[in-house]
């Protein structure tokens, strides 16, 4: 099925691994011409290799996107590339496993301004662009943290909590625009950081098997899993789409 993404010019947060770079890939193999977006730049680099080596467009631009600077550059330097921007997946985030007790001040503002704030300066700075082209669609990345929950997350959930709720309020007010919003809401899905945080427990082995058994498909995800989810929603063939989170996570939130 053509996806009609042909040409369209589609940021991509947090690309340089993970969740982000699946996303990128399969952007670019509908078409897209695609901006690599991270603050790590050897990683964001080998994006935009495994796009232009498959025969897709990409460039990578390096931005701290938790800053406004960061924000206003990343836009600044696709426009100038591509001459607009279609498509904005607000995907960069980080995690910290602690509870509220054991969270500093310093870490609580760390993470909500990662994986908040920098939806709310990425979403700003693009949109003016994407109103000049007549429209455009934007995916946020929240998980399945915004609706149910572990011990020893608070921060993040929060934030994913956050982008839940801004996703519904921003599909309010852009939909005259031709804007349409959404979020994808990952399940247990195999990144770096994902592997990291279950380093971090006790006995990883065991945690892995525990995250693929509370799937009903008994498996963790896989990044494209997901990044073909966020395609669709930025689709054209999504076009009666938005305020939504599509969950993707093999049946987890689904269990009682
Ligand atoms: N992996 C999972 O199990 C899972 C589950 C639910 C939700 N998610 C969400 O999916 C998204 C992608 O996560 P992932 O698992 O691929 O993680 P990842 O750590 O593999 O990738 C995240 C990327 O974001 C980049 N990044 C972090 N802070 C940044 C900043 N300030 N500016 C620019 N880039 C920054 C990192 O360099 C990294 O390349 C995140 O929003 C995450 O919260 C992941």
């Amino acid at each position: 099925m053509d996806l009609e993404l042909g040409g369209k010019v589609a940021i991509i947060t947090g690309a340089a691994g993970g969740i982000g770079r699946a996303t990128a890939n399969i952007f670019a193999a509908e078409g897209a011409r695609t901006v690599v977006v991270d603050r790590n730049a050897k990683g964001g680099m080998e994006t935009v290799a495994e796009i232009r080596k498959a025969g897709g467009e990409a460039i990578f631009i390096r931005a701290d996107v938790a800053t406004a600077a960061g924000a206003s550059r990343m836009v600044g330097r696709a426009v100038e590339a591509f001459g607009g921007i279609d498509v904005l997946h607000n995907n960069a985030a980080i995690i910290r496993s602690h509870s509220v007790t054991e969270t500093s001040e310093a870490e609580w503002d760390l993470i909500l301004r990662v994986d908040l704030k920098s939806v709310y300066l990425c979403s700003r700075a693009c949109i003016p662009v994407m109103k000049k082209r007549g429209g455009g669609a934007i995916v946020h990345t929240a998980s399945v943290h915004s609706f149910a929950s572990i011990p020893a997350i608070s921060a993040y959930a929060a934030a994913k909590g956050g982008v839940l709720a801004l996703t519904r309020q921003m599909a309010q007010d852009y939909a005259a625009d031709g804007i349409r919003v959404n979020c994808v809401c990952p399940g247990a899905t195999d990144t770096p950081m994902l592997r990291t945080a279950i380093n971090e427990t006790e006995n990883p082995r065991k945690t892995w098997k525990q995250w693929e058994q509370a799937c009903p498909l008994n498996r963790i995800g896989k990044p494209e899993d997901i990044g073909h989810a966020v395609v669709f929603l930025a689709s054209p063939r999504a076009s009666f789409v938005t305020g939504q989170a599509l969950i993707v996570d093999g049946g987890l939130l689904a269990k009682l």
